[in-house]
């Protein structure tokens, strides 16, 4: 099998990538390096510089390559972005993984595994999130997903392409210094940022229907996330699998805020207390994946905990910001 990697030379991509290209597959990756960085993808791994909304691009790259199965990843990602461009975000998001569904299907290619994401869920108000809990997204960029999700399954079914859509949950840490995250949008370089700036860690309200006040999140290291991607990648290669999957990963653990901060303080050294400052609109007090399905059906299961999460995320951040 040949696989292509779109978004490959991003924080996730890259991880993908070398993950795949490490365990013997063939990888080639696409990337518009709107938010990629091509020094992060291994030698062995060629990186073509274009976009999913390119058909012509798309096609050339199938056939010159060989691809035999895509892995999709390339996407715009941030919340709050969606919320004040959605036009943009429907576009790249959706657009972009129709005009390539296309490209894979005109090509006669059998497998495609999409990038989804625990935005599709919304809030909903449950212990675990499983993969039948109904999905209700609260913003332009979990609806970009969700609508993905039904256009990978109805184009799946259209042109017999075997399908699989992961739903992530919050992803953190680094492979390897060079590849961690360069964004400040998810808490962990987040708090760090404040630390780097001689400035408390924020909390966004500690009154929640949880044990400590403050939110439970799924934490999931950015690795154990790429060994999902090879797990799926080699179910998907099975002769025997036909259909589409929907599999939540994630750990299966809850970790609030509070614990989170707590740990960051314990490896950076910064202890110092953080600020409570008001709830932010949208914010659920739990979500937390059931990580039963993808145990079953991929037979895998994060390895990695909290600590070496933030850990590997400290390297990450002191290289990207050594003054
Ligand atoms: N990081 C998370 O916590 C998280 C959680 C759930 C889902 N996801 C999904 O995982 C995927 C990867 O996220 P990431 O964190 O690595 O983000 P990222 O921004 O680092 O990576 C996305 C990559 O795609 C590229 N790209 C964007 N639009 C493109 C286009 N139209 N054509 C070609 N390349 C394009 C960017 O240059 C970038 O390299 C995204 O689909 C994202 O929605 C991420």
């Amino acid at each position: 099998m040949t696989w292509l990697i779109t978004g490959g030379a991003g924080y996730i991509g890259a991880h993908v990538a070398r993950a795949m290209a490490g365990a013997g597959e063939r990888v080639v990756a696409l990337d518009d390096l709107s938010a990629g960085v091509p020094a992060r993808l291994p030698a062995e791994v060629p990186l073509v510089e274009g976009s999913t909304l390119d058909a012509g691009l798309l096609e050339r790259v199938l056939a010159e390559h060989g691809v035999t199965g895509v892995v999709h990843l390339a996407a715009r990602k941030q919340v709050a972005e969606s919320v004040a461009q959605p036009t943009r975000y429907y576009r790249e998001n959706v657009g972009g993984l129709a005009t390539l569904l296309e490209a894979v299907a005109g090509a006669g290619i059998e497998r495609f595994l999409f990038s989804s994401s625990a935005a599709v869920y919304g809030n909903p108000d449950v212990d675990l999130i499983t993969e039948d809990t109904a999905c209700a997204p609260v913003n332009p960029y979990g609806e970009t997903k969700l609508a993905g999700e039904w256009l990978v399954r109805a184009a799946g079914q259209a042109h017999g392409i075997t399908t699989v859509c992961l739903r992530y949950f919050n992803v953190a840490g680094a492979g390897a210094p060079e590849l961690a995250d360069t964004g400040v949008f998810n808490i962990v370089p987040m708090v760090f940022d404040r630390l780097t700036r001689d400035e408390a860690p924020r909390i966004f309200g500690a009154d929640y229907p949880t044990p400590d006040g403050t939110c439970v999140r799924d934490y999931i290291h950015v690795a154990d996330l790429a060994e999902a991607h090879l797990a799926a990648a080699r179910r998907l290669d099975g002769k025997d699998l036909s259909g589409d999957l929907t599999v939540n990963i994630g750990r299966g653990e809850g970790v609030s805020v509070r614990e989170l901060i707590s740990v960051i303080g314990e490896v950076t050294g910064d202890r110092r207390a953080p600020l409570v400052e008001d709830r932010r609109p949208g914010d659920a007090p739990r979500a937390v994946a059931s990580a039963e399905r993808a145990a079953e059906v991929l037979g895998w299961r994060a390895r990695r905990g909290v600590r070496e999460m933030v850990e590997s995320a400290w390297r990450g951040w002191q290289l990207h910001h050594a003054k």
